[in-house]
């Protein structure tokens, strides 16, 4: 298996092709709901974190998406504690300020100046790193001022805590994109050069206008949830009404989102496609990705080493020009 760089974005960096997601790090889940005050069901654990770390980065992955949220910053803690024995410099960074971080305090969130300065320190204290390679805005603040945050988040760079700046949708607003990076043109401030959206082939809201907005812009479109969460592995039939083994299922969007006669319809497609290449459903939907060219980089969430393995299997899967069309083709949920 040979994970490949691609250039990041506009940026001047390479970053593999696949990249390795830690948003189920140490999340805690107590009644299916994401809580830290009770024990409940870790997903991944501090030993399995590892465990996937090594995994990826001997196969050669070297781009690491993480958050200050995921697993109340415990992913950026454990990401912090495995680089100890590695080389930082071999790894590229990517973490994420905004979402809410204190139940009731309003200033623990947003894009504003107060929160961004101090969280960003936070992050790198966790990372045991003094910059990051990429920062993301987490997701849009409509509280704070495009022209506050894109002022606050230039200072970051100009600091050098950050070196590229990114932000993740979770609608897919490209208008609010371009409107930011239109202020950081206009007053010389480091604009976005990577967007972190929500896509998988039964995911595809972003089709319309906002992968056209990244290619028009050169904005790199880095993925989340290529697999849907899991059901695009093949490991849900219809009928299903979810999977006691996965956690990730377990969320209760999970059913009314993917366990649908068009998601079905989906793998079906997928499914046909994989006999003909030899790969697994999983594979085929994130070599999908790898094949599109307004894709940068899918983020690959794994639960145990051999799932993980398995996806960066889909770096040897080649698809032609009608299996791609095909794959496109499906509706989306
Ligand atoms: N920016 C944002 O707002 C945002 C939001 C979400 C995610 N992300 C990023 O994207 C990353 C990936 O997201 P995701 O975890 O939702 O990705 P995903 O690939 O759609 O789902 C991953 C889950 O699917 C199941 N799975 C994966 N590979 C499998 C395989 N080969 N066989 C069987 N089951 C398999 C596992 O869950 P089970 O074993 O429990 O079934 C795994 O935890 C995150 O870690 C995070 O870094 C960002």
């Amino acid at each position: 298996m040979t994970i490949d760089r691609v250039r990041l974005g506009s940026t001047g960096i390479k970053v593999s092709e696949l990249s390795l997601g830690t948003w189920r790090f140490g999340r805690r889940l107590v009644d299916g709901e994401e809580r830290y005050d009770a024990e409940g069901i870790v997903e991944t654990n501090e030993e399995r974190a590892y465990a996937l770390l090594d995994a990826y980065a001997d196969a050669g992955g070297n781009f690491i998406d993480t958050a200050d949220k995921y697993g109340d910053g415990r992913a950026e803690q454990w990401i912090g504690n495995w680089l100890e024995d590695r080389n930082r410099a071999d790894y590229v960074l990517a973490t994420k300020i905004c979402r809410p971080r204190r139940e009731g305090d309003p200033n623990a969130q947003g894009l504003n100046r107060r929160h961004l300065r101090r969280q960003i320190d936070i992050c790198l204290d966790r990372l045991g790193t003094d910059y990051v390679d990429l920062l993301y805005c987490h997701r849009w603040d409509d509280e704070t001022s495009a022209e506050e945050f894109m002022r606050t988040l230039n200072g970051l760079v100009e600091s050098g805590k950050v070196n590229y700046l990114g932000i993740s949708s979770g609608k897919p607003d490209a208008w609010k994109i371009v409107k930011a990076n239109e202020i950081a043109r206009r007053e010389g401030y480091e604009p976005f050069t990577v967007t972190q959206p929500r896509y998988s082939l039964v995911d595809r809201a972003i089709d319309a206008n906002y992968l056209p907005m990244c290619r028009d812009y050169g904005l790199g479109a880095v993925t989340w949830s290529p697999l849907a969460w899991g059901f695009l592995t093949g490991k849900y039939s219809r009928g299903d009404t979810g999977h006691e083994d996965s956690t990730a299922a377990a969320d209760e969007r999970f059913a009314e989102r993917y366990l649908t006669d068009e998601g079905f319809d989906a793998l079906d497609v997928l499914q046909t496609v994989g006999e003909e290449v030899e790969a697994t459903p999983a594979q085929v939907a994130l070599a999908w990705q790898l094949h599109h060219p307004d894709i940068t980089a899918p983020i690959v969430g794994a639960s145990t080493v051999e799932q993980l393995r398995e996806n960066l299997g889909a770096t040897d899967v080649s698809l032609s020009e009608d299996q791609f069309e095909r794959l496109s083709a499906v509706d989306s949920v």
